[in-house]
């Protein structure tokens, strides 16, 4: 069955690139976001992305808007009934998260549909246990930006069907990704790496051993990162990564997985990396 029909739940940093790879490829897409505001804000964040290509003669006009003509900004949850893919990409919460596919059983009618969601962190399987179709859950975790970065991370269950896997993994492929498949561990197999890594340099710059630009010049030109790992932070979104810490802490109780207390305070403090202006970077 070929999925022409897919659905974006939430269209921050994650979801509006989701949507853009998806139209590009050809499929109808609706987007879903809490209110109109930020609806508003998930098209012109996909507008300006499609903008950037243009700038680099990559997309003409024409072609920024058909792919335009395939995604629809919706507020009402409902309108993903006839879904064939939905990929949810909303906040890194868990509860959330089970929110959102109890409300999707409902409203979602093929019984084909594939259930996937793009956390970072999260089980799939206690995500797939709040529908009633957890053999059509599963992890597909796309990497920021989405239009740029080649990789999805498949992630399986001891719920999932094969035959569900393997139409995720091709739709996934029909977008230009290469996918790889994870078990279904908090962190699959990218965030479990690369999360103590970004945590040991807040660490760093917390105890002094070096300044925020060093830390990270020293990654970008000693080890060729294309960003330093607290640039990478503010990328990602340091809620996101904190988050993403707090969920690897819990399932592996291992130190490296802590949140260190700077990062801890800035969250609370609102300082949430380049989406809100300010990290560990000013962007204002
Ligand atoms: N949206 C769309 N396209 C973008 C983009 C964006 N936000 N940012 C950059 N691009 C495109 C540019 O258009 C350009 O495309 P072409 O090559 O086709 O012309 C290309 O990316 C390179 O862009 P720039 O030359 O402007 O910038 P750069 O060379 O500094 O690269 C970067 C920017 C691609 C973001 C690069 O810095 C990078 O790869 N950073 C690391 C990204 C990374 O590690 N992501 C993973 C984060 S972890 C994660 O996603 C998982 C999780 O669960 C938290
Ligand atoms: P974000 O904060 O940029 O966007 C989240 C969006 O979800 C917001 O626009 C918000 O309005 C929306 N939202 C919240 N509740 C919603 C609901 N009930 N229905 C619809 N939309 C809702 O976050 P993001 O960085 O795009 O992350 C989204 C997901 O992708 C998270 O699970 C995150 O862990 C994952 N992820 C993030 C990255 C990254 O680098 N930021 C990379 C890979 C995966």
């Amino acid at each position: 069955m070929l999925i022409e029909r897919v659905g974006v739940i939430g269209g921050g940093l994650m979801g509006s690139g989701i949507a853009e790879v998806c139209a590009r490829a050809g499929s109808d897409v609706i987007v879903h976001e809490i209110n109109p505001e930020a609806a508003e804000a998930a098209m012109s964040r996909i507008e300006k992305s499609l903008d950037r290509a243009i700038e680099r003669e990559k997309l003409d006009q024409a072609g920024r808007s058909e792919i335009l003509s395939r995604i629809a900004l919706s507020t009402d949850l409902t309108e993903q009934a006839d879904r064939q893919l939905v990929i949810e990409a909303a906040t890194e919460n868990e509860d959330l998260k089970k929110r959102i596919f109890t409300d999707l059983d409902e409203i979602v009618t093929d019984s084909d549909a594939i259930f996937a969601s793009n956390t970072s962190s999260i089980p799939i399987t206690r995500i797939a246990s709040a529908t009633s179709r957890p053999d059509h859950v599963v992890g597909l975790h796309f990497f920021n930006p989405v239009p740029v970065m080649a990789l999805v991370e498949l992630v399986t269950t001891v719920m999932s069907d094969p035959g569900v896997e393997d139409r995720a993994q091709a739709y996934a492929e029909s977008v230009g990704k290469t996918v790889i498949r994870a078990k279904d561990r908090a962190g699959f197999v990218v965030n479990m790496l690369l999360i103590p890594f970004m945590l040991g340099a807040v660490r760093m710059y917390e105890t002094g051993v070096a300044t925020k630009e060093d830390i990270d010049t020293a990654m970008r030109l000693g080890a060729n990162h294309p960003m330093g790992p607290l640039e990478l932070a503010d990328f990602v979104g340091l809620d996101t990564t904190k988050y993403v810490a707090d969920v690897l802490y819990e399932e592996f109780k291992e130190p490296m997985y802590a949140s260190p207390p700077l990062l801890t305070r800035m969250v609370e403090a609102g300082l949430h990396g380049r989406k809100s202006g300010q990290g560990f970077y000013d962007y204002e």
